[in-house]
């Protein structure tokens, strides 16, 4: 049987192990070791509570444990699903020796992350990341938080977790539409710098699709690797972490102009994804072949290639021009000089972000939920 998979986060003094395996979920002594205090608060949701918080809080019976179950859903990261956790270790009187634990998607993942690092003023958390998104991205890296109506991610702050548990059999309750979603961000490490990995996903795709544990695990690794290795030399995003963001400028628009939750986070950042490949071809970065290939790989993984018929050019600009990216009044882009070769810019031809935005096409969200 292949070992544990353990990579690090180096951070210095705040570096963190990713523990990578089947089975390791409710795996007692992996979990305790990362947790300094006697007090524990699992915080998960109500489609991830049936399935995995029994077996979680089995593994915790050493600690003053109690759980707290949060509505599902994207339009749930607000500030008021956040003060439910702060009410709950108020009146149980939680004090800053107490640990937080993430059980679920990106979206626990963050509301808790963002709980652990307000909490009188800074407290312990740790991730379980339960879908395919959160343990390629979301768990790593540092970045909590939760969304206004003005604008998705606004309200947050960077605050490490002391380890991330990722158990790829959690994946098999997983449905398509979200195993696809997290397969777009697994195919943005390849597209952002690792031309290797996404000649391998172009490989691998259907292994991906069909669910084969290695294959998940391969790829789960590799972008684990890919994410550490950027937040350790950029943990704030003074510099090139931006380029994580790609796809996002456009997705994050996607997400507010669509209203949380009706377009998966992952759809949005494929779609966006592809109009910054489409959007580097007009500028002549990249080639007509390259944007093919990122199209098709797209499509093969059930992601869309198309925008929102509700998100009109106007209401992308005006989207795009509250996303933490833009500096001094300017829009920064994540383009792409060819795939694997990822840079920021400024410094783009107004016209053509205009043409693209105006000939993509445009389908109906419904469709994603057929
Ligand atoms: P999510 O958390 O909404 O989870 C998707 C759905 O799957 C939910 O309904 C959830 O309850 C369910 N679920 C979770 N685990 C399951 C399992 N094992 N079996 C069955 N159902 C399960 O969405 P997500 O895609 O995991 O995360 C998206 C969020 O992550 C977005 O809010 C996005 O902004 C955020 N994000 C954050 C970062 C970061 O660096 N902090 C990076 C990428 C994305
Ligand atoms: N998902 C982008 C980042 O973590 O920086």
């Amino acid at each position: 049987m292949a070992r544990m998979k353990t990579l690090t986060v180096d951070l210095g003094e705040r570096s963190y192990p990713i523990y990578i395996d089947t089975r390791i979920l409710g795996k007692s002594d992996l979990l305790t070791r990362h947790i300094p205090g006697k007090q524990v608060l699992v915080v998960t949701n109500d489609t991830v509570a049936p399935l995995y918080l029994e077996k979680t809080l089995e593994s915790l019976s050493a600690f003053d444990n109690d759980a707290i179950i949060l509505p599902d859903g994207e339009e749930y990261k607000t500030m008021a699903t956040t003060q439910l956790i702060f009410d709950k270790l108020l009146a149980n009187r939680f004090n800053r020796t107490a640990t937080l634990i993430a059980l679920g998607g990106g979206v626990i993942g963050d509301i808790t992350g963002f709980a652990a690092a307000c909490y009188q003023r800074g407290i312990n958390f740790i991730q379980i990341p339960t879908t395919l998104l959160a343990q390629v991205d979301s768990s790593v890296g540092g970045k909590t938080g939760v969304n206004h109506p003005l604008g998705k991610n606004m309200i947050g702050a960077f605050h490490q977790p002391q380890c991330v548990i990722a158990d790829t059999d959690t994946l098999n309750t997983l449905d398509d539409r979200q195993l696809s979603a997290g397969i777009a961000e697994v195919i943005k490490y390849g597209m952002i710098n690792d031309y290797e990995f996404f000649l391998w996903l172009e490989e691998n795709i259907k292994s991906l699709l069909a669910r084969d544990t290695e294959a998940l695990a391969y790829a789960i690794e590799c972008s684990c690797q890919n994410k550490a290795r950027v937040v350790a030399a950029d943990e704030r995003e003074g510099g090139q972490r931006a380029l994580l963001n790609l796809g996002h400028t456009f997705g994050h628009a996607i997400e507010t102009g669509t209203g949380y939750g009706t377009w998966l986070h992952g759809e949005a950042v494929a779609s966006g994804m592809y109009m910054a490949a489409n959007l580097s071809a007009r500028h002549g970065w990249m080639s007509s072949e390259d944007l093919e290939r990122i199209k098709d790989i797209l499509q093969k993984s059930r992601l869309p290639t198309f925008a929102p018929e509700e998100v009109s050019t106007d209401e992308f600009i005006k989207h795009m021009s509250v996303d933490k990216k833009v500096l001094a009044g300017k829009l920064r882009f994540i383009l792409m000089k060819g795939i694997g070769k990822s840079f920021i810019t400024e410094d783009i031809q107004h016209n053509l972000l205009i043409d693209m935005l105006n000939e993509m096409p445009r389908c109906n969200s419904q469709v994603l939920d057929k």
